[in-house]
């Protein structure tokens, strides 16, 4: 049979082919196709290293030394061009950077925003002597509207939108109704800040969301005046947006402080003569105060005759507007952290990218 017999030139024609093909192999994947087309099980080459037994003696000590030769140097030649090529590879990977600089930290979050300007706004309370009382989100109609001098059908409850669960039980609408929960459980003298969120069926728009936070301020004792809640209120605001703020209280209605008040302060981007900020009146409002309505204590179960107080209560949200220059109310829960990063400065949130 033909193929019994090996024509002597082989060898030497397979090595031709194989040298030209290793040394244009181009990808360490082409240069392992050439290894298994010379060497592999099947290979021209191991092929050709089996059918030597099949020639006659005396000719396969020589010829099997010649096809050896050639595998090895087809051998020696496919590591060679393997090293040139990985060598290649290492060569176009784009050095990673600059060894010596420091490695980056991961960036981590930092406190929202309310959480710094409501831990600010009780920092300032505290130092006045005033302690903290929360009260529940989900409140009884009783402590949000009837115990704090809103009567059942009064037109005083349009005043607030109010998210409902039956009758008797709503989403509280501000932060008063810890007023009269504490007053029941505490005896004169008093003083409290009950910071905490509240709920109203608002239309949200820039100045208006369905839930903000509020916080409420109590001063109860025998001889508590509008002189003290002036006092207090006034150094909070200066404490919080700067000394030379100016504070005026303009007459208003609330139905559970008499007389009430709304609390305005000179605006700090133009010093009261009239800006962007403030819309031209120089004044900015920044809260409801006024002093504690005898009908309120008296369902906290106080006489009327023998204490007096003042309360006052103040949008989060709108000063943290206000001392940090944000245009949109519903950005705080928004989640953006293109927005929220911006305030993220707090050295224990370590660095920040
Ligand atoms: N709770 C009032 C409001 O939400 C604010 C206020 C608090 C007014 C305390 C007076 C005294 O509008």
């Amino acid at each position: 049979m033909s193929d019994e017999i090996i024509d002597r030139s082989r060898p030497g024609e397979i090595e031709k082919r194989a040298v030209k093909a290793i040394t244009e192999a181009d990808t360490v994947d082409a240069l392992e196709e050439e290894r298994i087309r010379y060497l592999g099980r099947k290979g021209e080459i191991t092929e050709l290293l089996r059918s030597v037994g099949r020639m006659p003696v005396e000719e396969r000590p020589a010829l099997g030394n010649i096809i050896n030769n050639v595998k090895r140097r087809i051998e020696e030649l496919l590591e060679t061009r393997l090293e040139q090529l990985a060598s290649e590879v290492q060569e176009e990977v784009p050095f990673p950077g600059d060894p010596t600089l420091p490695g980056r930290s991961g960036w981590q979050g930092g406190p929202h925003i309310l959480h710094k300007v409501l831990r600010d706004v009780k920092r300032i309370f505290f130092g006045m002597g005033y302690s903290l009382a929360e009260g529940p989100d989900v409140e009884l109609d009783y402590y949000n509207f009837e115990a704090l001098n809103f009567p059942p059908d009064h037109p005083s409850r349009d005043l607030q939108d109010t998210f409902y669960i039956n009758r008797d039980i709503l989403l509280r609408t501000q932060t008063s109704p810890v007023q009269v929960r504490y007053m029941e459980k505490h005896e004169p003298p008093l003083r409290i800040i009950s910071p905490g969120r509240v709920y109203r069926n608002e239309s949200p728009d820039p100045s208006h969301a369905s839930e903000f936070y509020q916080m409420e301020g109590l001063y109860v004792d025998t001889d508590v005046s509008l002189g003290d809640l002036r006092n207090d209120v006034t150094f909070f605001i200066r404490s919080f947006f700067g000394m030379d703020a100016k504070v005026r209280f303009r007459p208003h209605f609330f139905p559970f402080p008499e007389p009430s008040a709304e609390v305005d302060m000179s605006c700090f981007g133009c010093k009261g003569s009239g800006c962007q900020i403030c819309g031209k009146a120089g004044w900015i409002e920044i809260m409801g105060a006024g002093m504690v309505h005898p009908h309120v204590f008296r369902y906290a179960g106080y006489d009327p005759d023998a204490y007096t107080g003042f309360a006052f209560g103040m949008g989060i949200e709108r000063i943290a507007m206000l001392k940090y220059g944000i245009d949109d109310i519903r950005r705080f829960l928004a989640n953006d952290l293109r927005f929220l990063r911006q305030f993220w400065t707090e050295s224990w949130a370590g660095v920040v990218e």
